[in-house]
């Protein structure tokens, strides 16, 4: 695994930056795996910065979003269709038919993780997968017992998952109890992996993550075993690692 250290968060959004711009340069029909949450903002509006500055073109990029809660309807502001939108694609030039996220109002849930996945297979698979880490080690929204061989599936949260999510909905009962997440198996099958970590309150779940045993109570932890993951983070999050 590809440690870089970052003073801070923004120090953290400009390297990773630098790593989804390479990629987009050097293959610019890239299939990305996109997150969402409050770690990948910063990166984002770098993004947007450099396709405004000229120096990235979005225009043959294809995207793929790891999760969505079920029950927010695409206008619902917490629903990560409309975080992507409002924080990425409608400030870039990639085309709405090239990105997907998965169906947050399907009436058959089950069916539409089985379609996604099999619309990431049909796109070539994933170039490179972004990724942030939950507060109890969940990667997408794979929490803590889900098993590795998963591929897209229904969950339902966690209740620590829904707490730390409460922060953005007004109200405790408004907060979505179940979601659709691509699974520990779809991200391991990524070619890439980018994982972004910042501020102290993850500081202990990134060494158990990254320097534990490899173990589904801690689905990041199965990162280890990936060829090629590089994982971006400021100091707080890495202050009690040794490296
Ligand atoms: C949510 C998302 C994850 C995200 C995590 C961390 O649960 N489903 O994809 O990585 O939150 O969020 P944050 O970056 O806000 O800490």
């Amino acid at each position: 695994m590809n440690i870089i250290k970052a003073t801070d968060y923004n120090d953290m959004s400009r390297k990773a930056a630098n790593i989804i711009s390479a990629q987009v340069t050097l293959n610019p029909s890239s299939v990305l795996g996109l997150a969402t949450g409050s770690s990948p903002l910063g990166l984002y509006s770098q993004l947007v910065e450099r396709y405004k500055q000229g120096d990235l073109d979005f225009s043959r990029v294809k995207s793929v979003n790891l999760d969505e809660y079920l029950g927010l309807a695409h206008d619902n502001p917490q629903s990560y269709y409309y975080f992507m939108n409002e924080n990425l694609f409608t400030k870039i030039n990639i085309s709405p038919e090239n990105t997907h996220i998965p169906d947050g109002m399907a009436t058959d849930g089950q069916k539409a993780c089985e379609e996604y996945e099999q619309a990431i297979r049909a796109l070539g698979g994933i170039d490179l997968q972004l990724l942030g880490l939950g507060n109890n080690g969940h990667i997408g929204f794979n929490e803590p017992g889900t098993g590795f061989e998963q591929l897209t599936h229904c969950v339902a949260l966690t209740d620590s998952t829904i707490q730390a999510n409460s922060r953005f909905f007004e109200k405790p009962e408004d907060v979505p109890t179940k979601a659709c997440t691509m699974g520990i198996k779809s991200i391991m099958m990524a070619r890439k992996i980018l994982i972004i970590v910042n501020g102290k309150g993850k500081a202990d779940i990134v060494r158990k993550a990254f320097f534990g045993p490899v173990t589904t109570e801690v689905p990041a932890s199965i990162l280890q075993m990936h060829p090629d993951v590089t994982l971006v983070a400021d100091a707080e999050a890495l202050s009690l690692c040794t490296l």
